[in-house]
């Protein structure tokens, strides 16, 4: 079978190397289009692909049309909004993600932001702490754990809002349970976004949430700028000058952040949670061996379409 592994944003080589291996040494021919400009490279690179591996690159229903011979798609980390779930399951093809591999990078992330910040960038203008502050995790899943975990070890007060978790799981690790979205906006200095992108979740964050943030409030986001409303964030911003957001990746009014709330903003030019060789091998080799295990047994564990 040909496994493509198709990354407009590269792997670490050394995470290309092992995934080669697991397909090698189970007999599959690898092939690799990197760092590629238009979405035709992609079609002619997939067609005769058997199952392709992917990060955030868009899998559009023009991809699944082109890949005339493909069975399995692997999104090489968590979220799959970039998959075209209905065209995948409709030409027979199977869809996965890795959840919870590359999970750690993206939490460590939101502390060089949440730093960053607090200390102005390192040019010399005395900052602020972390430790005694109140973090908030909107949604207590793969990332919101580690960032848990990280949180404590800064000594700082860690509440969590998720109504799929059970509060005695939250408390058994240390973590202040909310189950009023309001009052943990309300009580949390720093709020960190995990949600993933849902119809539910799409523009959810937003004025009336965040002008309940205590002063001098930080919204982090290292998940995906969709579930943020981002007119009403910018109200927030017009509205409350000790109000700041750093984000994974730019918004799409990153240039009326530029132009009118300069120090109030961070913003990473690509997305880089999960730009890490720690990450890239983990959900790179997870990918692979998920592709593996589905030629040789069928397991469709990571499953996300129907
Ligand atoms: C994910 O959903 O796993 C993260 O956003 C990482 O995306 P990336 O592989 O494109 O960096």
């Amino acid at each position: 079978m040909k496994v493509l592994v198709a990354t407009e944003k590269p792997f670490a080589s050394v995470a290309v190397s092992m995934i080669r291996e697991e397909v090698e040494n189970a007999g599959h021919e690898l092939a690799l289009l990197e760092n590629y400009k238009a979405p035709e490279d992609l079609y002619s690179a997939v067609e005769d692909a058997d199952a392709l591996i992917v990060r955030s690159d868009k899998v559009t229903s023009s991809v699944i049309k082109a890949a005339k011979k493909l069975k399995v798609v692997v999104r090489a980390g968590a979220g799959f909004d970039n998959l075209d779930l209905d065209a995948c399951t409709s030409s027979n093809i199977v869809a996965m993600n890795t959840p919870g591999q590359n999970s750690n990078g993206v939490a460590e992330l939101v502390f060089l932001l949440m730093l960053h910040h607090l200390r102005h960038g390192f040019v010399g203008q005395s900052g602020t702490e972390l430790r005694g502050k109140i973090i908030g995790i909107h949604a207590y899943g793969n990332v919101g754990r580690y960032v848990a975990e990280i949180a404590k070890g800064f000594g700082m007060k860690v509440f969590a809002y998720d109504p799929f978790i059970n509060s005695f799981e939250m408390e058994k690790n240390g973590i202040t349970a909310c189950r009023d979205i309001y009052q943990f906006y309300s009580c949390s200095n720093f709020v960190s976004l995990h949600l993933p992108v849902t119809d539910k979740t799409r523009k959810s964050i937003g004025y009336e949430l965040l002008m309940k943030m205590p002063p001098h409030a930080v919204l982090v986001n290292a998940a995906r700028k969709d579930i943020i409303d981002e007119p009403g964030l910018l109200k927030v911003f017009e509205e409350r000058p000790d109000f700041s957001y750093l984000s994974d990746g730019e918004p799409e009014s990153k240039h009326i952040f530029v132009e009118k709330y300069p120090g109030r903003y961070l913003f990473t030019a690509k997305k880089m949670g999960a730009q890490t060789e720690e990450a890239n091998i983990n959900s790179g080799v997870a990918a692979a061996r998920q592709i593996v295990d589905f030629f040789k047994t069928g397991n469709e564990k990571f499953r996300v379409n129907k």
